[in-house]
């Protein structure tokens, strides 16, 4: 059974799908621990709720990031944690960090990367005007939301969305694609080649599309 150690920085709504995800079989796993850089982070108290262990290691207590990831490191493997999951964490992680934990962290991220990566990025894909948008489970490697796709998710984007609107349309599928991705993680069943990653027994959906607006009305 796989440990996860998930790392927030918010409200972790993502983190909550995980937990429930384990707590019904979905997920093959346990949160072994949730550890947060921000004291006030709303994730905790979801975690607290599950029993789940917390750490709170705030980044302005380290001199600087490196000596910040050695803290974070040290509390995970403490943990014995065998994948590391971001689940709105909002700070970079080092290549010392990455080292330490290879092929064994993922992030998800709301757009259909390499499409919009880093910061506001629904604001970003509404003001570009795209008709579809997403989000994303990667692996993480060293560049900002540049790693190995695991699995992708789209919806529709219309021309008057408010950026809150089209998070809470990205949102409530993030919920389905993260817990998915972690459990494919869990059964050994993604193998990374270069920039692809291979998901065993994976059906292939021939016909399968989405189209917005639709073809017909
Ligand atoms: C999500 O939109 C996720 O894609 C991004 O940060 C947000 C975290 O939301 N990486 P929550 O804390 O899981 O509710």
């Amino acid at each position: 059974m796989i440990r996860l150690g998930i790392l927030v920085s918010g409200s972790g709504s993502n983190l909550q799908a995980i937990m429930d995800s384990c707590v019904c079989g979905d997920i093959d796993g346990m949160v072994a621990v949730v550890i947060s850089n921000v004291e006030e982070a709303y994730a905790l108290k979801r975690a607290e709720n599950y029993d789940i262990p917390t750490k709170v290691i705030s980044h302005e207590h380290y001199p600087d990031r490196v000596n910040f990831d050695m803290q974070l490191v040290k509390t995970l493997k403490e943990f014995d944690v065998g994948l590391v999951v971001l689940a709105g964490f909002m700070r970079i992680l080092t290549p010392e960090f990455l080292k330490h934990f290879p092929g064994r962290i993922m992030n998800i991220h709301p757009a259909l990367l390499p499409s919009f990566p880093g910061l506001e990025v629904r604001q970003k894909a509404i003001d570009h005007g795209v008709k579809l948008s997403g989000c994303s489970v990667h692996f993480v490697d060293d560049g900002v939301d540049t790693g190995p796709i695991i699995i992708q998710a789209a919806v529709p984007v219309y021309p008057d969305d408010s950026k809150e609107e089209l998070k809470d349309r990205i949102l409530a599928l993030e919920h389905k694609i993260y817990p998915r991705a972690i459990q494919l993680f869990a059964q050994g069943r993604l193998d990374i080649v270069e920039r692809k990653v291979f998901i065993r027994d994976q059906v292939k959906e021939k016909t399968a599309y989405m189209v917005n607006p639709p073809l017909e009305d």
